[in-house]
């Protein structure tokens, strides 16, 4: 298996001492799809960060790393080095000021431009060398080799595998995951470059996204734009004489992983404080603003919870070098010293904010002992947060997660309280009946909500992508293709 994405698995860093070192991702996808790679010997190809000087040689892990990359080999990293200006005008430019806000339904925010166009099919021309070189030690005349590509950044880095792969009789399998949502038709078309996005994707024999809408959206698109037969109830595109699958696969989470850091989390909530939780990403797609009106209309409308409740919103800094994320940051600043100005008493302010990253036991330590669970976001591919939650939900009785149906997570995870984020008295009840609902309700909504995670957690997403394109039988084990 080779696996394509933006980020490598891990960053190179220098430590204090100037020696080059991995710093590892916790992203879900890694802990999925790393022991995978490892086990059959698989490769990864990505961008190592801004910190390591092309051609040096890439750092083994540490002896005493347990992260899922340890026995990853440095022979099977393949780093894609991109320039920074390439970097700039690809990752900044066509990927977060592009496709970002269009796909998040945004498109007041998409800027459309030809050099991020061009820089955009310059990068992924690089990522497809790369992957290239790595196919040439990998392909064997029995097996097809899996390659495994990730996400917006990389929609049109299949077809220069796959016409490569033709010409060399390799035989290949190559998989697609969109990690965010894919829009519809009508915001789709409004990028000028739409047709050559589809047939990028178009590329691979199998496309997954999370939801059965992000499907049918893309599906849509095909038809519309470039005229293909499909199949909307396989859901089937013919494309160059080949059929490819589409298929809603909705990522899960290493669920036992955070019981067990649920577990061991120390406790930095007061057992007597009620602490409403919002954790994301500093990103305008997930809704933090309108999150902080409607908990300032909470404690206009219902001053009984003055000194009552706390909303504690850990925001990560994200992409600061575009400028949508730099004024968002200053809104928020803004908003916070507002809110926190105008309702705090000598002991107790509404809002504890934390711009920042923290650790996962400190984090799971939160998403135990929070009362509420509140993501909001405007629009959002799956949202891991409302899922990593539930997981960590091991107090009785537990919490409540309120959750936004315009995330893929607000699909599936319908036990949870729904609500719209753009309506603030909406989302200003919901909160109220989350604090007041009674312990059999969350309770019983609870313990659907971790079943299904428990079930269908991240290797689960895997297992299903294997067995989608066919690598996988549906006992688990692996097929041999013709
Ligand atoms: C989203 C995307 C990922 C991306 C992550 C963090 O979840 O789907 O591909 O890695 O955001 O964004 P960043 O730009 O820092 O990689």
């Amino acid at each position: 298996m080779i696996v394509i994405s933006n980020r490598l698995p891990f960053v190179i860093q220098k430590d204090d001492k100037g020696s080059t070192i991995r710093k590892h991702s916790a992203g879900g996808l890694v802990t999925a799809v790393a022991p995978v790679v490892v086990e059959h010997n698989g490769k990864w190809v990505g961008w190592p960060g801004p910190d390591y000087d092309f051609g040096a040689p890439l750092p083994e892990s540490s002896p005493d790393d347990t992260t899922p990359t340890a026995g990853l080999k440095s022979s099977n990293v393949i780093p894609v080095p991109l320039s920074p200006n390439l970097y700039q005008s690809y990752y900044n430019g066509c990927c977060n000021e592009t496709f970002w806000p269009l796909f998040h339904s945004m498109p007041d925010r998409a800027v459309f431009s030809a050099d991020y166009w061009e820089a955009y099919v310059e990068a992924n021309l690089l990522f497809a060398k790369n992957t290239i070189k790595g196919l040439d030690d990998m392909c064997t005349d029995d097996e097809p080799t899996l390659v495994w590509i990730h996400d917006y950044h990389l929609m049109l880095a299949a077809h220069a595998i796959r016409e490569y792969a033709a010409k060399k009789q390799y035989k290949i399998k190559l998989g697609f995951f969109l990690h965010i949502p894919f829009p519809s038709w009508d915001l789709f078309r409004l990028f000028p470059w739409a047709d050559e996005i589809l047939q990028g994707m178009l590329a691979c024999d199998l496309v997954g996204m999370h939801i059965h809408d992000y499907c049918i959206n893309f599906i849509d698109c095909c038809n519309r734009r470039l005229g293909t037969r499909v199949d909307s109830k396989d859901m089937l595109v013919e494309h160059g004489g080949r059929y490819v699958r589409v298929a809603p696969l909705p990522i899960g989470i290493p669920f036992s992983r955070f019981v067990s850091l649920a577990k061991e989390a120390k406790r930095t909530i007061p057992e007597d404080k009620k602490v409403v939780l919002g954790v994301d990403r500093l990103d305008y797609t997930k809704g933090l603003p309108q999150r902080l009106k409607a908990f300032e209309l909470l404690l206009v409308k219902h001053p009984e919870y003055i000194e009552k409740i706390e909303l504690l919103q850990i925001a990560v800094p994200s992409r600061t070098d575009v400028k949508e994320y730099m004024e968002l940051k200053e809104q928020m600043d803004q908003l916070v010293g507002c809110i926190n100005g105008r309702f705090s008493t000598a002991t107790w302010s509404p809002i504890r904010y934390i711009y920042g990253t923290i650790g996962q036991q400190e984090l799971a330590g939160f998403y135990r002992d929070a009362a509420i669970c509140f993501v909001t976001p405007l629009r959002d591919g799956m949202n891991l947060v409302a899922k990593e939650f539930v997981a960590c939900q091991i107090n009785s009785p537990p919490g409540v997660l309120i959750v936004s149906p315009f995330a893929g997570a607000g699909q599936n995870m319908l036990e949870a309280l729904l609500c719209n984020p753009y309506e603030l008295t909406e989302t200003m009840d919901t909160l109220h009946r989350a604090l007041t609902m009674p312990e059999d309700e969350r309770t019983l909504r609870m313990n659907y909500l971790r079943k299904r995670e428990q079930n269908q957690d991240v290797n689960f997403w895997m297992k299903s992508f294997l067995k989608a394109i066919g690598r996988l039988s549906e006992e688990g084990s692996p097929v041999v293709l013709p």
